[in-house]
């Protein structure tokens, strides 16, 4: 007979726990809001050997099975000031924060860095994750320290911006530290002195005719960008992307181009290139595509979408279609974004 602390409930439906709402459920699920709780479950004999998942805000997974585990939610809060000088200021920031609320409140303060990265779901802890992107930023020019607890040494560890390896939708979250690492807390660095970036043409386009720039200003118009072209999870599941945009090298890229001459691509770290797989997709026929009630976006390309009863499978099954039709037209592989589980 299991130990079973009260806020850990059993057989749990995981569709209003995540962005995709695909039916599936945890054998258990519980919170924690301290890294001695999260202990409690590594470490207590009738918990120890259960297979445990961290699940925070859920927009970034796609359940393809029930998890026969203990699904773990981190709920610790806070958004504390550790220090401030004329220039800048240092916050800690607890995982379970939404993201959304500390960048609406980081706007309200006057504190910048983060205004690009309105309006994305999700928590605070699963920012670095990823490293989370939009709009010309990314939380790696934002992230001091990355404070996880770990199920390897049951130890606090505190990782400094340069050894989390961020790069384009990439950690040492995602790969190292992939099975060992909860997040807690993240500090953030922000700016007091106004700084913008607003390369990003949508952005531009957006604020154009606004007068100079504001937090705010920029803030709102990410988010209407976002509104426009990002179907809302309250009302169509979707977890954002579904795929990464692929990087070609130049040699690869000249060839892309003779052959498909109005392909749009971005510069990408280290001299690749980045090609819209939103693009690539739509060239395929997929867009608007839909199946029962598993699709694609009729308004982006790349984002997959529940209807509403479309399962895991339903989705994973479509994705591989797209996939391989990319691959046979452009000799391009898509990789997923999302967490496939
Ligand atoms: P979850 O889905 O709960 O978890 C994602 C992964 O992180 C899982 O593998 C999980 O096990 C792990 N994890 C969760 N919490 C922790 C923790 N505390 N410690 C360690 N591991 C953890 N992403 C972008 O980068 N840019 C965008 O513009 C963007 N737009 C989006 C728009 C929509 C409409 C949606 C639905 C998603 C979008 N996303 C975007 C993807 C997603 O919002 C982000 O990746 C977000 O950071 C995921 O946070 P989450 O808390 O929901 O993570
Ligand atoms: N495009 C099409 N057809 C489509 C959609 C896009 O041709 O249906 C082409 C267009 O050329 C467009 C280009 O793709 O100009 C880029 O589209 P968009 O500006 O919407 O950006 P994206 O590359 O599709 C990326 C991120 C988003 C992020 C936006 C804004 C990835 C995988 N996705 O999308 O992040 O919000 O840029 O910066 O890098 C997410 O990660 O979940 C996510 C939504």
């Amino acid at each position: 007979m299991k130990t079973m602390p009260t806020q850990v409930q059993e057989n749990v439906s995981l569709k209003d726990r995540t962005t995709f709402q695909v039916d599936a459920k945890a054998r258990f699920w519980g919170k924690f809001s301290s890294p001695e709780e999260l202990m409690f479950y590594y470490r207590d004999k009738a918990w120890r050997t259960v297979p445990k998942l961290i699940l925070s805000g859920g927009s970034n997974v796609l359940f393809v099975k029930d998890f026969s585990g203990l699904v773990l939610h981190p709920s610790i809060r806070g958004i504390d000031v550790v220090e401030e000088d004329a220039d800048s200021i240092l916050v800690n920031v607890g995982a379970g924060e939404n993201w959304d609320d500390f960048v609406a409140h980081a706007v309200s303060m006057g504190w910048h860095g983060i205004e690009n990265l309105s309006w994305i779901p999700g928590c605070v802890g699963t920012g670095p994750v990823q490293n989370i992107g939009a709009y010309g930023a990314e939380i790696k020019d934002v992230v001091e320290q990355v404070e996880y607890w770990s199920t390897t040494d049951f130890g606090r560890h505190l990782l400094a911006n340069q050894d989390c390896r961020f790069a384009y939708r990439d950690s040492i979250f995602k790969q190292g530290l992939k099975k060992e690492a909860v997040i807690t807390r993240v500090r953030f660095r922000l700016s007091k002195v106004p700084r913008f970036t607003l390369a990003y043409a949508d952005l531009k386009q957006e604020l154009a005719g606004k007068g100079p720039p504001t937090l705010t200003t920029v803030r709102d118009a990410v988010i209407a960008v976002r509104k426009r072209k990002l179907p809302d999870p309250a009302e169509v599941g979707n977890a954002g992307s579904f795929f990464k945009n692929p990087e070609v090298t130049e040699e690869r890229l000249e060839i892309l181009h003779r052959r498909n001459p109005s392909m749009p691509v971005y510069p990408a770290a280290g001299g690749a290139f980045k090609v819209p797989a939103g693009w690539l997709v739509e060239r395929c026929g997929w867009k608007g595509f839909r199946e029962g009630d598993a699709g694609v976006h009729p308004r982006h390309a790349l984002v997959l979408v529940n209807y509403g009863s479309a399962t895991g499978e339903e989705i994973q099954d479509l994705a591989a279609r797209i996939e391989t039709s990319v691959f046979d037209r452009f000799g391009i592989e898509l990789s997923p974004e999302v967490t496939i589980l």
